[in-house]
């Protein structure tokens, strides 16, 4: 038996109306999160990962499904209970320059959170904020700085200090370091994973950063049109990589420590929009291996090997499995 999880998703739903129709961003997707650990969230631009990570965090309500947190049932929360949340769960965004106001300071973004949602005192206020600058790697010098005077990776520095400032126990990271110079990149992970060892944090990781989801990642989740694909954990995915979505996102980017299976497999067409949905399995349409029951029938995810969930209605046939 494992413990209980810290988070655990069952059949979440994040529909938006919109002129067109329904956009089913999130469509029905379940996983759970071991404390400590980080969920690798992965697939290409428009299939959900952040609207998934949002309504997560109550940032946008659910539209179905339920959300258990540290055991709870947090999927409708009250505006108390909310506010408590707000210091468990938090976010880091990708781009720490649109996320952070220009107006502020270092001190007064990083300083921000405490204002907002507890009462300390100003001299408690600074102490927290040159302890938590220490702890992401923040100069003294720049306390008094301002966002255009700093470089990437020192702003999304700031962004992982607002996040943490709360000593939240659960971080969405939203793309965190795909805005920064690959130089940077290395630095910021692991920061993250340093930060993440000493104060047992548990991660969302959302990426489209196939390398990046590799090096940070406890499991992997892939995802398409709001749906998930695949779920195993990293060694296993990397290994034995089964739905045929999968096999082309990774087939499409050359990781070197990768020896086996180099066919390649073209993606055909583009992801579309999620508007109104037809059944039948959301890739079948660039699937080269798609028959006429993946036009009608949505595939649900089936453990094919242990811990390993895939959707399709062809991956026993197509690997070789029993
Ligand atoms: N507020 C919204 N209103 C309408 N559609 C939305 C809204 N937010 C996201 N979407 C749509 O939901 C889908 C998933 O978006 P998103 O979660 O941002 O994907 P990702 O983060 O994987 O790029 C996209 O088709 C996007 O256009
Ligand atoms: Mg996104």
């Amino acid at each position: 038996m494992s413990e209980q999880p810290i988070l655990e998703v069952r059949n979440l739903k994040k529909y938006f109306p919109v002129s067109a129709g329904i956009v089913h961003a999130v469509d029905d997707v379940s996983f759970t999160i071991q404390k400590g650990k980080t969920l690798g969230v992965v697939g290409e631009s428009g299939c959900g990962k952040s609207t998934l990570g949002r309504t997560v965090l109550h940032l946008q309500e659910s539209t179905a499904g339920q959300i258990l947190f540290e055991g709870k049932d947090i999927t409708h929360v009250s505006r108390a209970e909310l506010t408590a949340l707000r210091r468990k769960m938090q976010i880091i965004f990708q781009d720490p320059f649109s996320s952070l106001n220009p107006r502020m300071s270092l001190y007064q973004a990083i300083a921000e959170p405490l204002r907002i949602m507890t009462d300390a005192k100003e001299k408690e206020i600074e102490d927290r904020v040159f302890d938590i600058m220490k702890i992401v790697g923040l100069a003294e010098r720049y306390v008094n700085a301002y966002p255009h005077e700093l470089d990437g990776g020192r702003r999304q520095r700031i962004g992982i200090a607002r996040a943490l400032i709360m000593n939240p126990s659960f971080v969405v990271c939203d793309e965190p370091v795909s805005a920064l110079d690959v130089s940077i990149q290395a630095q910021i992970l692991n920061l993250m994973r340093d930060i993440q060892d000493e104060r047992q944090l548990t991660y969302i990781f959302v990426t489209h950063d196939l390398s990046v989801v590799k090096y940070i990642s406890d499991d992997i989740m892939v995802m398409y049109l709001g749906q998930m694909v695949e779920k195993a954990t990293t060694d296993e995915l990397f290994e034995y990589r089964l739905h045929p979505y999968t096999k082309a996102l990774l087939s499409a980017v050359p990781l070197p420590d990768i020896d086996h299976e180099k066919k390649h497999i073209e993606l055909k067409g583009e992801i579309t929009s999620p508007i109104n949905p037809k059944p039948g399995c959301r890739f079948a349409a660039r699937c080269p291996y798609a028959t006429e029951r993946c036009f009608k029938e949505n595939p649900v995810a089936e453990e094919v090997r242990p811990q390993h969930f895939v959707a399709c209605h062809r991956v026993r046939e197509l690997n070789g499995l029993a």
